[in-house]
């Protein structure tokens, strides 16, 4: 398996083009399913998950070709007929958000079969929101052996959706089955993640009517067909946040461009309290420190446009050599400190209790090898390494290939010493 690694004490210094957000890349794919018109995706991130969405896309019956268009990298996505409603459990598994076809297939041929995704090293992550809501929506639902069937011979109705907290999958998937119901759908306590917004725009390209993403209430009403759409998928304001945190840890002055800075609001407020130099452009931020030491300083995760649970592991490792002790809440996921304990063998002082860590800053991290958990968690690692004295190798960076694209390319570009090795741990550049 490839292992990455990393010797620290580069500043980072340069441009990093932002890609096309993940999260957004795979809701809108799945948003193919609801027509037989080509929809052409620009701005597509090339990741590890874009492609396991295709994969089971293209075994529904989805004809996905990726492409470098006129606007940079897409994918169209065409599905004249759906020609299996069956999401087998080897593909959800891979990733979770494969569950969300489960929706637009009920929608679009009034039944399905997909495998329940089961549980994640960030925690349970039940799919019980995005059940009550196709059942809201008058699909049948039941459970065998890990699989739901959903059916809705006569299709999908409109109706209230109220979820008992906020979930931007329970939102997006609501989203996806009831643009094709007959009637009105609206949807109170919805997630308002960009991403849901992005979600919208692309179902209106399409001919939806879907009003309200962004805000905790969304309003739809259900048309009979949609068609073929162009839709730019927004840029990914993890990936934005991440090289931030990365340009405060290391040093030096990085652009990040193709971006948008508002996106990462709570984010850049952090950087800046704890003394990071932060100046948005047109298309992006600047992110500076000179020599000086940062300032530790506390983050509690939230819903947007709150601190993302998404950057917490990132945080974390900036905080590892900050001056004083932080302390970091997470309230979106239980289990979502698995990046603590591979911190602290670089060096860090982390203490963990319930769902608080307390990061003591030190003066360095020493390089070491170190495993990934999960795909955030994976970055936070890399980026502890860029200032850890010596080496530190990063196994199990699959989980780093779902979310990161051409992470070394991104971060080399700008002087990180950073190489993958491959499978047996030779160097490929
Ligand atoms: C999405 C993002 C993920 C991000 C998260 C929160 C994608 C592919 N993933 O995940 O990167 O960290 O939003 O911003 O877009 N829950 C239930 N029942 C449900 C659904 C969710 O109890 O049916 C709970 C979850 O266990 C969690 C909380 O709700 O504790 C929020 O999860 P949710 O917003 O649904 O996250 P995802 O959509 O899975």
């Amino acid at each position: 398996m490839d292992r990455i690694a990393i010797t620290g004490g580069a500043q980072l210094n340069g441009t990093i083009p932002v890609s096309g957000a993940k999260n957004s890349a795979i809701k809108l794919m799945a948003a193919s399913l609801l027509t037989d018109e080509p929809l052409r995706l620009t701005n597509m991130p090339r990741l590890a998950d874009t492609r396991f969405l295709g994969k089971l896309l293209t075994r529904l019956g989805v004809q996905v070709t990726e492409s470098d268009g006129p606007d940079g990298q897409q994918t169209i996505l065409h599905a004249p007929e759906i020609t299996s409603g069956f999401a087998p459990y080897d593909l959800v598994r891979q990733m979770r958000a494969s569950f969300n076809v489960l929706g637009p297939l009920v929608a679009r041929s009034g039944q399905a079969k997909v495998s329940l995704p089961g549980g994640c090293t960030i925690g349970a992550r039940p799919v019980d929101l995005h059940l009550q809501a196709l059942e809201a929506l008058g699909a049948k639902i039941d459970l065998h052996e890990g699989y739901v069937y959903a059916q809705a011979p006569r299709g999908l109705k409109g109706a209230e959706i109220s979820f008992p907290i906020v979930s931007v999958g329970a939102t997006e998937h609501a989203m996806l089955a009831a643009v094709l119901a007959d009637g009105v759908t609206v949807i109170h306590n919805a997630a308002c993640e960009p991403e849901l917004a992005d979600l919208q725009d692309c179902l209106n390209a399409m001919g939806a009517k879907v009003e309200g993403a962004g805000t905790p209430t969304i309003t739809i009403t259900g048309v009979a067909r949609l068609q073929g759409a162009t839709h730019a998928v927004i840029p990914d304001r993890i990936e934005m946040g991440t090289y931030a945190v990365a340009a405060a840890m290391a040093g030096g002055e990085v652009r990040l461009t193709n971006a948008r800075p508002g996106l990462i609001d709570a984010l850049l407020d952090k950087l800046k309290e704890a003394g990071a130099g932060v100046e948005p452009t047109a298309d992006g931020v600047i992110i500076r420190r000179n020599g000086h030491r940062l300032e530790s300083v506390d983050v509690e995760t939230a819903p947007f446009p709150g601190f993302a649970t998404d950057l917490q592991a990132q945080f974390m490792a900036l905080m590892t050599t900050a001056n004083g002790e932080s302390r970091i809440r997470e309230t979106i996921f239980e289990n979502r400190f698995m990046h603590a304990p591979e911190l602290m063998r670089l060096g860090a002082d982390i203490s963990v209790a319930g769902g608080e860590a307390r990061v003591r800053g030190v003066e360095r991290l020493e390089g070491a090898e170190v495993m990934a958990t999960d795909l955030r968690a994976s970055v936070s690692l890399v980026i502890a390494g860029l200032v850890a004295r010596g080496e530190t190798t990063v196994s199990r960076i699959y989980h780093l290939d779902r979310g990161f694209e051409r992470l070394e390319e991104k971060l080399g570009a700008c002087g990180a010493q950073v190489r993958r090795l491959k499978g047996d741990g030779e160097a490929e550049l």
